[in-house]
């Protein structure tokens, strides 16, 4: 068995600049041998920072190496179709950024390709495997697949009480304090990035369907497609995931809130810095390090108390001398890139694969049918699990 995966990099962006090129530079199991942008400045960066053996701008070039298992398209999503078909066809392995697609149309053509070449398939969903969320649905799971009642917890008519059938649903809400001036404008173009509906929101859609692991059977979203945005989200288990996104907050405060509450526990991922159990005996709280901590002097507070510390020193600094960096938590880039390469060298399954895509494309794509009808709008799987090979 081959010890190292050998990829190529198609896209040296901002998220490839913020996480995946440092991510797969640094796995001990990743050789990058490739890597691609049509811009010039982009792939100087890459060679000054990185100093990959090739680079170019055409990827075609990374698809006739017959060295390469896989590639990593971290382009925009409006540009990919046809990158994914041409890397598939050369049997190269795909790790894509979310979203996988934008319409049906080309979630079943993108599925097609994939099930027909028989490539190991990774949407960048990457939440599901921030350690913080890997922990919270072990947890969750458990918890689900033999409740043990906490032995503190008050019940009024213990003896009396009549089980309700709302009792085996989980009830999930996410928070996402977003900024929109640090949107790029391809973000809230529609006809580029789809708004934040399509691009963003499919990040917690899946993360949804993930943790439920059931059928999302109905959508209700109010607000507007482009940015700020409730979605309620509803399984065929009578559970119930509740997205809330604004693009009106501050980055001053915490991102991402995610909780998780089934038969008497609440779990939750507090911006993937802490984890707080409540109704559960033996398990109360648990802190994450930094992803990246410019500001490692500023001690005070645990989880997002100190992250907020350290953000208010870092605005500080911004006052004082015009830049400094956020601190940024594990939101799961590097556990998921690692995936892919079990995928590659190990022949495990795609963490998150096209049929994942698929869905996710779907709920937001009826998300935003909500928004713009003002009704609910019914989801089934025969509409984005179509293509039978
Ligand atoms: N998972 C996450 O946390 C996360 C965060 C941000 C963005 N994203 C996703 O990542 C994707 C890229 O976003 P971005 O903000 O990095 O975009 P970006 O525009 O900064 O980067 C895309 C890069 O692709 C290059 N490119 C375009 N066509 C190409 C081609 N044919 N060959 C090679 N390179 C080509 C561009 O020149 C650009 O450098 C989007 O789909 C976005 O939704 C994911």
């Amino acid at each position: 068995m081959k010890d190292k995966a050998v990829i190529g990099i198609i896209g040296c962006g901002m998220i490839a600049r913020d996480v995946h090129l440092q991510n797969a530079f640094s796995n001990p199991r990743i050789h990058v041998k490739w890597c691609c942008d049509i811009l010039e400045e982009r792939l100087k960066y890459v060679k000054e920072e990185f100093n990959p053996e090739h680079i170019t701008s055409d990827y075609r070039e990374i698809l006739i190496d017959s060295e390469i298992n896989g590639v990593m398209i971290l382009t925009t999503h409006n540009i990919r179709e046809k990158i994914i078909r041409d890397a598939a066809e050369a049997e190269k392995h795909i790790y894509v950024e979310k979203p996988m697609s934008t319409s049906v149309e080309e979630s079943y053509r993108i599925m097609r390709i994939v099930r027909e070449t028989g490539i190991k398939f990774v949407v960048g969903f990457n939440r599901r495997c921030a350690p913080a969320i890997e922990d919270a649905v072990k947890i969750y799971v458990k918890h689900k697949n033999k409740p043990v009642e906490a032995p503190w917890r008050f019940k009024r008519n213990k003896d009396t009480h009549q089980p309700l059938r709302e009792e085996e649903a989980t009830m999930i809400m996410m928070r996402i304090n977003d900024d929109l001036m640090t949107f790029k404008p391809y973000a809230l173009d529609e006809m580029i990035g789809e708004g934040s509906i399509i691009g963003e929101l499919c990040h917690f859609v899946d993360l949804a369907c993930y943790i439920t692991g059931k059928e999302p059977i109905k959508v209700y979203a109010e607000g507007w497609a482009r940015v700020n945005q409730v979605l309620t989200l509803q399984f065929e288990d009578q559970s119930i995931a509740n997205i809330f996104e604004t693009g009106v907050g501050s980055f001053d405060h915490p991102k991402e809130l995610i909780e998780i509450y089934h038969k008497g526990a609440s779990i939750a991922v507090d911006y993937y810095l802490q984890l707080r159990v409540g109704g559960i005996k033996d398990f109360y709280k648990k802190n994450y390090p930094f992803w990246y901590d410019p500001y490692q002097y500023i001690t005070e507070g645990e989880g997002t108390n100190l992250f907020i510390n350290k953000v208010r020193e870092r605005n500080r600094i911004i006052i004082e001398k015009g830049f400094a960096q956020y601190p940024a938590v594990d939101k799961g880039h590097y556990r998921m890139l690692d995936r892919f390469v079990d995928c590659i060298l190990l022949n495990k399954p795609s963490p998150c694969n096209e049929l994942d895509g698929a869905r996710a494309t779907l709920i937001t794509l009826k998300a935003r049918e909500s928004v713009r009808l003002g009704l609910p709008v019914k989801i089934s799987k025969d509409e984005y699990d179509y293509y039978f090979a």
